[in-house]
């Protein structure tokens, strides 16, 4: 592919964007734990999982749009929360707030972003919008985020769980990344005194370390909002989180970042949602790619998936109008493997519309 050739897929966003990245953000961004084997496989895993279309069925009027948590969107594909979006395009979260906004869906916005959640709010103000939170040592500074984030317009926190230290990332070793100094995340600043020229190990410090679920519930007894727990990898988790009040639950192995050899999202999510048994809405990201990933997932039982790496791909080749292709990509991929299926709306897809389910 040249230059010229506009891109058509994630994968070619992906090409382009990791050609324009400089190797500190560009390892960042791609980069996974380890050996990246849960990376590499959490893309593998869902091309493995054979569709079972019907056919003679009406699809005459087909709708992506879903209510995920009670929010109506045009799609069930929400905006993973990824940190530091300025080293992706100048406009970093404004520009991926407009995108998810005009393509008619939810940002969940990073403990770590690079703007603060009134920016934030004020780029995109009829966007829905989550806060994902990283509880902090000092529950205080975690408390202000929260704060900022209903005043903002958030409708809901994420807590995520998987990541009391960060994982191994030699990518980030290699090229000795740090914060680039002319970036500045607020939410880290306010834990740490200072976010520029920190390490990934040194902004990760900033997390309470000791989370139990019992922690998680008094937490969830204080917050003004609803609270989904953010990488939860087995069936037992999934029950625990439940029966400590969350509302929801991501499916998540923080993108291949954290520990290495973990199962990919696609090969738990059963087992989660069976352990669920519809207490609680059920979410997953990593490693989804195609519109046609999106509906495996719905029919293995999740509401909605995330994506992560994709949009911030788009964000690097084009900003604003880079996301909301990738979204927008996503989302018209979704449709055309709704159709397909022979089902009229994502609400329609079961187990049935998977291979050996
Ligand atoms: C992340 N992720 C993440 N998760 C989170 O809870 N808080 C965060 O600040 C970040 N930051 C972050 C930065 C970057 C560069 C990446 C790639 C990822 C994890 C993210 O929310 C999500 O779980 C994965 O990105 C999903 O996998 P894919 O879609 O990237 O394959
Ligand atoms: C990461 C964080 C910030 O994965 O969650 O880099």
């Amino acid at each position: 592919m040249t230059s010229a050739t506009p891109p058509v897929n994630v994968a070619d966003y992906q090409r382009i964007a990791s050609d324009l990245l400089a190797p500190g953000p560009g390892g960042y961004y791609n980069g996974g734990a380890g050996d990246e084997n849960t990376l590499r496989e959490n893309v593998a895993a869902w091309s493995r999982i054979t569709l079972r279309p019907r056919v003679c069925v009406d699809v005459g009027d087909v709708s992506t749009a879903a209510t995920v948590l009670g929010e109506q969107l045009s799609m069930p594909i929400l905006v993973a929360p990824t940190a530091l979006q300025k080293m992706a395009h100048a406009d970093g979260e404004l520009a991926m707030a407009r995108a998810a906004q005009a393509t008619g869906t939810l940002m969940v916005c990073s403990t770590l972003a690079s703007s603060s959640l009134a920016e934030i709010a004020a780029a995109a103000p009829t966007g829905p919008r989550w806060l994902q939170l990283y509880l902090c040592r000092d529950r205080e500074v975690s408390f202000a985020l929260v704060d900022q984030a209903v005043a903002a317009g958030a409708t809901a926190i994420v807590v995520t769980v998987d990541a009391p230290y960060a994982g191994i990332r030699e990518r980030d070793t290699q090229s000795g990344f740090v914060v680039p100094d002319h970036i500045d995340m607020p939410g880290v600043t306010a834990a740490l005194g200072r976010s520029a020229g920190l390490t990934v190990e040194e902004f990760f410090s900033m997390v309470d370390p000791t989370l139990t679920w019992t922690k998680l519930e008094e937490f969830i007894a204080k917050a003004p909002l609803p609270v989904l727990v953010k990488g939860v990898q087995c069936g037992e988790d999934a029950r625990l989180a439940c029966d400590h009040g969350v509302a929801g639950i991501i499916v998540s192995n923080h993108g291949g970042r954290q520990l290495d050899n973990v199962a990919p999202t696609a090969e738990i999510l059963r087992e989660v949602v069976e352990a669920v048994s519809g207490r609680v809405e059920v979410l997953v990201d990593g490693g989804i790619r195609r519109g046609s990933d999106v509906a495996a997932a719905l029919a293995l039982g999740a509401n909605a998936a995330l994506v992560g790496r994709p949009a911030l791909w788009g964000l690097t080749v084009g900003g604003q109008a880079g996301a909301e292709h990738v979204l927008e990509l996503l989302r018209r991929e979704l449709e055309v493997a709704l159709a397909l299926l022979g089902v009229t709306s994502p609400s329609k897809l079961t187990n049935a519309y998977v291979s050996g389910a």
